[in-house]
């Protein structure tokens, strides 16, 4: 590609040929520049009798600040106007200006033959042109001089508009990254993929071959988290991607990091942890005032090797990014902790109402969640099932413990009763917003396949998914528990029960797969309670 100082040289002898002016260019080092031949006059002008008497003429005009029109021979006149780049001189564009007398000259005959051109013809050319005189000359020159000014302007403002246009699309893509960060923000439950989805739109954005998020091994840090190293690219320690010397390099790279300070460049050599042949930038991640991570980014691949203002605004970006979602995803483990913590609380203790329910509810959440992975379920609901199955039977608080806990047949009236806690249950926990999701399977979880259940008599697949899972996990753990009025069933017995039942009690689709889930998480949760009830058998 032609540098702007080409491009201005050019553009000058392209004008000057417009106008009929035949040229001749002289580099920095007074050679001639071959040039067009386009016109009978560029070959003539290019042939030893005019150059050479130009750059004998050449030769005198270094360090002239405005080197004056030389007569190369009588009748042919060579103005020069210097080439610039940054204030040194490089070179010479040089218009040629000839009088009639020029015609008859010795110097004429021999261009002609040299370019093979037979005189009459060459005269033919010329003559049109060879009409100056002094004065014209004089002013020629001045005209010449004002368009070098010109084209060399045009050329500084053609490069000033690259040097813009490269700046503003770099600024693009740093937005665009920030964009990315930004949107990825939103969803705090998984830490990993937010900071590895990080470094891989950093490295896409700034052309590192690979860009590193190094954790400490601090309780600041989020668990998942914690003393972990997450690259994107090619590994700077071998083509192995996560290795330990990688994870102790970066973990050099942390411990030389101090709070308060922004991104930091560590200079190529033996001193660079990561990356000792090029620059590394480092961005400290800060929580509660220490240093407890870094991104790290190294190997700069393109044409420039060093590490530019783009790369360090935008990795400290990204930086204030991590900090911030570290922080959130905190605050939001906490609370859902505390939130969990406070449902497992009260549903324990309306299982624990009866002895023969004691752990129902966790058992019950368990087998749900197992049944809707096995459903290849999105990890979102698989949750918002686990959550349901141990909320489902949150209603039997509004259940007369007499009832629950009554030994033998229930009059009708205590079955109405029972029959009521689906309701209560979805009624206490509208009130709790975050609870949304679950709710299906509160209300409906006693509804069946074919239409026989309560309280809403919803049949296939009007029952929503969620209700017809924990309904099967529901009835699995009633059976193979002990009641007040009969003892558990074994294992076998449950699980051909279920399979009778599919289609008349459970959705068809589902009960074919519970069937084959291990149960063995199951029956821990059962050993678990089994010191808290009265002859409780894990049915095996
Ligand atoms: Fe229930």
């Amino acid at each position: 590609m032609p540098t702007p100082i080409e491009i201005a040289h050019l553009t000058l002898r392209q004008r000057c040929t417009g106008l009929g002016i035949p040229t001749l260019a002289i580099d920095g080092a007074g050679a001639l520049v071959p040039g067009p031949h386009a016109t009978l006059a560029d070959r003539l002008v290019s042939t030893a009798a005019f150059v050479d008497p130009l750059l004998a003429a050449a030769s005198l005009w270094a360090g002239q600040p405005a080197p004056g029109v030389a007569e190369l021979f009588t009748g042919c006149h060579a103005a020069p106007i210097p080439v610039e780049e940054r204030r040194r001189r490089n070179g010479y564009t040089v218009a040629l200006a000839f009088t009639p007398a020029m015609l008859s000259q010795p110097a004429f005959f021999e261009a002609c033959s040299a370019a093979g051109v037979a005189h009459q013809e060459a005269h033919a050319a010329l003559a049109p042109i060879a009409t100056q005189t002094p004065e014209s000359i004089a002013q020629l020159r001045s005209f010449l001089r004002w368009m070098a000014v010109d084209v060399a302007q045009s050329a500084d403002q053609s490069e000033a508009a690259g040097v813009l246009t490269s700046e503003l699309s770099a600024s693009y893509e740093q937005l665009d990254a920030v964009y990315d960060i930004g949107r990825a923000i939103g969803d705090l439950t998984n830490p990993p993929k937010f900071v590895g989805a990080t470094c891989k739109r950093l490295r896409a954005a700034l052309s590192f071959d690979f860009v590193a998020a190094r954790f400490a091994d601090d309780p600041a840090v989020t668990p998942d988290l914690r003393g972990t190293t997450i690259l994107n690219g090619r590994s700077p320690i071998r083509d192995d991607e996560d290795n330990e010397e990688l994870a102790s390099r970066s973990l050099g790279v942390l411990m030389r990091l101090t709070p308060g300070r922004d991104w930091s460049i560590i200079e190529p050599g033996p001193d660079s942890p990561l990356a000792p042949a090029s620059q590394t930038l480092v961005q400290p991640l800060i929580r509660e005032g220490r240093v407890i991570g870094a991104i790290i980014a190294a190997n700069k691949t393109g044409s420039d090797p060093a590490i530019s203002s783009h790369d360090t605004q935008l990795i400290h970006a990204a930086g204030g990014f991590v900090n911030a979602y570290l922080e959130n995803s905190a605050l939001y483990l906490e609370q859902k902790q505390l939130f969990m913590g406070t449902i497992q609380a009260v549903t324990a203790s309306i299982d624990a109402k009866d002895h023969y329910t004691r752990g129902h509810s966790e058992r019950v959440s368990h087998l749900s969640e197992l049944l809707a992975r096995a459903l290849g379920l999105p990890d979102r609901e698989v949750e918002w099932v686990r959550v349901s199955g141990l909320v489902h039977d949150v209603g039997k608080i509004g259940v007369p413990e007499a009832v629950l806990t009554k030994p033998g047949r229930l009059t009708d009236d205590e079955f109405a009763a029972i029959k009521r806690h689906p309701e209560i249950g979805h009624n206490i926990l509208r009130a709790v917003a975050p609870l949304g999701p679950a709710l299906p399977g509160v209300l409906s979880h006693h509804e069946r396949w074919d239409g026989d259940g309560y309280p809403n008599g919803l049949a296939g697949e009007e029952i929503p998914l969620i209700a017809r899972i924990i309904g099967l996990a529901d009835t699995f753990d009633a059976m193979s528990s002990n009641r007040s009025y009969r003892s558990a069933l074994t294992r076998e017995k449950v699980l051909a029960e279920i399979t009778r039942c599919a289609g008349q009690q459970f959705d068809p689709k589902l009960a074919p797969l519970f069937v084959r889930l291990d149960f063995s998480g199951f029956d821990a949760l059962i050993a678990k309670h089994a010191g808290d009830a009265p002859s409780r058998q894990a049915a095996a």
